[in-house]
């Protein structure tokens, strides 16, 4: 009797006492979601299950990755869209990578002075970059799913079937949850100054509740020109007549021919490395990539593993490489199509190193003495990522938006377009403070046909030996850059899996205003008062910085592990 009892009573004891000496994980208090074929971590659930079933169908990433895209312009009318624009990132099961740039552009009647007065002070409320008809720079979004489609698209899905999702959920709509109602709710004031997004995002007045079904009958329709005829339609067809219409009568600026002269790009994406391991990343307009990248061969100089991931020393660092590498963003950066951007030069491993070497490990520098340009940019935070990886191997990373939650607020006259507030994303007076206080540099400048700076930072990691590690992005405005750049290190640096490293707490520095932005409950009193010590300076009131969404790929198995950010709504789905 005695031989039985006794382990079975050391069993019960270890089940009882399991919880507590089992390893805590770090961080994340969540798994992330694993699932063995392929994955979409994308920022509404609806979405991500959508581009699955394209994977189950037999299509690759970049179908999925296309399908998602319509999907989430239905169901994440605040940042997911056909009015504004992005940049896809793509790695092949063969190693190739490609970008495709669909950044929005500015119309033709658009010039350097569009939005200053006659006294020079900038436009408020409608006639500004922000909100209204002029604040529109001519969408990307269907040239580019359908360059991504026609180029890297596995041929096997047709394209009017990635679009069919979004329409059905356009025509027959989908339930309204809680927290887009209070969307609705407090950007009411703005949205209700534009008939059909009254209509169509008010519920003509009588504000939305959980739980309602917003259905887009304007949106399906014009889902299914595109559907039938193309991109084409939207820039020369039905929808591009009715956006320049009602463009037109409101004293806006996009025509017919700025619709039609439209084009996405590719580009070369930009290749950079972070302590050996390969980092690529998206190349101008968006600044992005190479602040990323500056950063990072800048933290390549200190022991950050040894300084521990939440002290103040590695804050501190953080802090200081930040400074500097906005500065440079400040200066430099632009649409490489109008200025010149030394991108070779900034993301030089010995460049970052002599910007290093300015670092003093006890002592913030201030922003004013940090030389380069006179500012930095503000820019809107609502913009959207998400990724995709396939049974096959191949990862697409996709950051797309409208700039602000709902863009300009305007939807175009019958189409459900919500039109994007992109031309905000351009310095409005060069060389003077905007409506924030800030300002911002030559390079930036509107100039007709040319696509504003951008944060978005769509980014794949590879292992040493060249597989496919991790693949994120984020949303956020230039706090986009810091969120990703963060998770990276916390990854290589601090061996967090993909949901621990975009969920840890994260701090954001962009030069000016010369102050550490930082998340509630995100740093202890300890370390704040250490770095204010060393002469930092701190946002009055901390918030949440930026959104992540990605995706991890285990070696050899090819298991993949996707995660959303605890900070924002979402959910990774896998097969
Ligand atoms: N509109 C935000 C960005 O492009 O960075």
């Amino acid at each position: 009797m005695k031989k039985i009892t006794r382990p079975l009573a050391l069993f019960v004891s270890i089940l009882l006492f399991l919880p507590l000496i089992a390893p805590p994980a770090r961080g994340a208090w969540r798994d992330p979601v694993r699932a063995r074929h392929g994955m979409v971590a994308a920022q509404h659930e609806l979405a991500s299950k959508i581009g699955v079933e394209i994977m189950k169908k037999g299509g690759n990433a970049v179908d999925a990755a296309v399908a998602v895209a319509f999907a989430l312009a239905v169901v994440y009318p605040e940042a997911g869209n056909l009015g504004g624009g992005g940049f896809m990132l793509i790695r092949f099961k063969d190693g190739k990578t490609a970008a495709i740039d669909y950044r929005e552009m500015a119309p033709q009647a658009a010039n350097r002075d569009i939005f200053v007065d006659k006294n020079g002070n900038l436009i408020r409320g409608e006639g500004s970059s922000t909100v209204g008809y002029r604040a529109s720079g001519v969408p990307g979004t269907p040239a580019g799913l359908e360059l991504a489609y026609q180029k890297f698209g596995s041929k096997k899905i047709p394209w009017a079937n990635l679009i069919e999702p979004a329409r059905l959920l356009a025509q027959n709509g989908y339930v309204l949850s809680y927290r887009v109602t209070q969307l609705f709710r407090s950007y009411q004031a703005t949205l209700e100054k534009y008939e059909d997004s009254k209509r169509i995002f008010l519920n003509g007045g009588k504000i939305f509740e959980e739980g309602d079904t917003l259905r887009q009958p304007d949106l399906a329709a014009t889902l299914g020109r595109i559907q039938k005829s193309g991109a084409k339609e939207f820039y020369t067809g039905r929808t591009a007549e009715l956006i320049a219409a009602d463009m037109k009568a409101h004293n806006g600026l996009i025509t017919l021919d700025d619709l039609k002269n439209y084009q996405a790009k590719e580009r070369t994406p930009l290749v950079g490395s972070y302590r050996g391991y390969p980092v690529v990343t998206m190349p101008p307009p968006s600044s992005g990539g190479i602040v990323m990248l500056e950063v990072l061969n800048m933290l390549e100089n200190y022991d950050l593993r040894k300084m521990g991931y939440n002290s103040a020393q590695k804050y501190h660092i953080l802090a200081e490489a930040m400074r500097r590498a906005f500065a440079d963003r400040a200066e430099y950066m632009g649409d490489p199509d109008f200025a010149k951007v030394p991108t070779a030069k900034l993301v030089d491993k010995d460049y970052a190193k002599q910007r290093a070497a300015t670092i003093n490990l006890t002592q913030a520098t201030k922003s004013a003495d940090v030389k380069a340009g006179e500012v930095t940019f503000a820019e809107g935070t609502e913009t959207t990522h998400f990724t995709v990886a396939d049974a096959e191997g191949n990862i697409v990373t996709n950051t797309y938006t409208i700039n602000d939650l709902f863009g300009s607020r305007v939807t175009a006259k019958g189409t459900g377009v919500l039109l994007n507030d992109e031309m905000d994303d351009f310095a409005a007076r060069p060389g003077k403070p905007n409506m924030f206080g800030l300002i911002q540099g030559e390079n930036n400048s509107v100039q007709p046909k040319k696509r504003p700076l951008s944060s978005m930072t769509p980014t794949i990691v590879l292992r040493m030996d060249g597989s496919p590690w991790f693949a994120l992005g984020a949303r956020g405005g230039p706090r986009i850059i810091t969120a990703v750049l963060q998770s990276v290190v916390n990854m290589i640096d601090y061996d967090m899996n993909i949901q621990e490293a975009i969920d840890a707490p994260r701090i954001h520095q962009q030069w000016y205003p010369d102050e550490i932005l930082y998340e509630p409950l995100g740093m202890s009193p300890d370390t704040l008062r250490l770095l204010e010590g060393f002469g930092q300076k701190f946002a009055e009131r901390p918030s949440n910085i930026a959104s992540a969404t990605g995706i991890a790929i285990e070696n050899g198995t090819g298991v993949k592990f996707g995660a959303i950010d605890s900070r924002s709504d979402g959910e990774a789905v896998g097969y």
